[in-house]
């Protein structure tokens, strides 16, 4: 009996296969990485579909035709494009999110993992061995440092942590109240995203975007246009979060912690408790990592990875952050999960009672 008459089953995936689509995930990754940076997402939305010959010479998409094809159709195996028999291609919900405009934008964050960081995510292996920092090694420099001396990749890096601050924005606004709060410090800011939603949420509210002084133009450059309503409660300080804080009731810090050791973020939280009036908050947007033997949080985990490669930051597990709260002298109160990019949580600080 002929075989190919018998009804196909489906095989399981083997490990092989398994491994191999992870594996894989470095070219998947920089394909769609190096599309983003060229606009192809953006020219096919706001186009229809293309052909490579008209991407290319119509839409002044800088890729050589046939190679620009090649790598459209191992994206389209994928589902990031639609690929139609007549050789164009279109836009798909997968590819909607890598466009400028999409209200969950992941561009600017898809384009820099494929750019600097994939060069140092090239040093892991030497990350593990010497412990060493891979903006240092390959660089001669700390990351915050590479982005000083490089104003593209400072304002890339800017661009990509306001697309990867989206979600969990939305969730520090849907589950912290501020209506009773006069002065929010957004530590370590950047070009002020949170800051200006929490100004256009509360009426009352002011707050202080502090980062270093070298991003204050990219920052400026993002309140412009705003109302003057907006602008008057919004203050942008250039400076030094490991020197001194502004005196506030709350200080938001997102996505700040995970990229500092022990000390250093025992230096920022004291600072932060130095200053805060009241009967203040601390409100640390970060991972917190399950305990061992719990194998979930997969996001969470690898941006802990990211913290080796990068030198210095860890993400913490709920005793690390009560530990270090505690030496800080905060009390952590609640964590609140967010539904964001690295599945973070709010974790949520005040002055102990007695020392209120
Ligand atoms: C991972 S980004 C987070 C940005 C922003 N909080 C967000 O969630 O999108 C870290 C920020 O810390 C800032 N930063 C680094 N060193 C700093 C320092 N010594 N003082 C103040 N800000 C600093 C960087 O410029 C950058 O904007």
């Amino acid at each position: 009996m002929n075989d190919r008459t018998q009804p196909t089953t489906t095989k399981a995936p083997q490990p092989t296969d398994v491994v191999m689509q992870m594996v894989m995930g470095a070219w998947v990754s920089q394909s769609i990485s190096t599309l983003t940076r060229l606009d192809v997402p953006d020219r096919l939305k706001d186009h229809g579909p293309q052909s490579v010959e008209e991407l290319t010479q119509t839409l002044s998409v800088d890729a050589k035709p046939e190679f620009l094809e090649r790598l459209l159709r191992a994206c389209s195996s994928i589902g990031l494009f639609n690929e139609g028999a007549d050789g164009r291609f279109g836009i798909t919900p997968l590819s909607e999110v890598l466009t400028s405009d999409s209200p969950v934008s992941l561009k600017k964050l898809t384009e820099v993992f494929g750019a600097s960081w994939w060069q140092l995510w090239g040093g892991l292996e030497d990350a593990l061995r010497t412990g060493q920092s891979q903006p240092i090694a390959l660089f001669g420099m700390n990351y915050w440092e590479y982005c000083l001396s490089n104003p593209k990749e400072m304002a890339d890096f800017a661009a990509a942590m306001k697309a990867n601050s989206l979600n969990s924005m939305r969730g520090v606004l849907e589950h912290c109240d501020f209506s009773q709060i006069k002065k929010v410090v957004d530590v370590g800011g950047g070009a002020g995203h949170l800051a200006i939603a929490l100004v256009k949420q509360y009426p009352h509210l002011q707050a202080v975007v502090l980062d270093l002084p070298e991003l204050m133009p990219i920052a400026q450059q993002q309140i412009q246009g705003e109302d003057e309503n907006i602008t008057q409660r919004l203050k942008l300080v250039g400076g030094d979060m490991f020197q001194a804080v502004p005196e506030a009731d709350v200080y938001i810090l997102k996505h700040i912690m995970h990229d500092w050791d022990d000390a250093q973020c025992l230096q920022i939280l004291k600072n932060c408790r130095q200053s805060m009036t009241g009967d203040g908050r601390l409100l640390c947007v970060d991972a917190v990592l399950p305990p061992m033997g719990n194998t979930q949080g997969t996001p969470a985990k690898f941006l802990d990875v990211d913290m080796i490669v990068f030198g210095g930051g860890k993400e913490r597990t709920e005793e690390q952050w009560r530990e270090l709260y505690a030496t800080a002298g905060f009390e952590l109160i609640a964590i609140t999960p967010l539904q964001d990019n690295f599945g973070t949580s709010i974790v949520e600080g005040k002055k102990p009672e007695h020392q209120a």
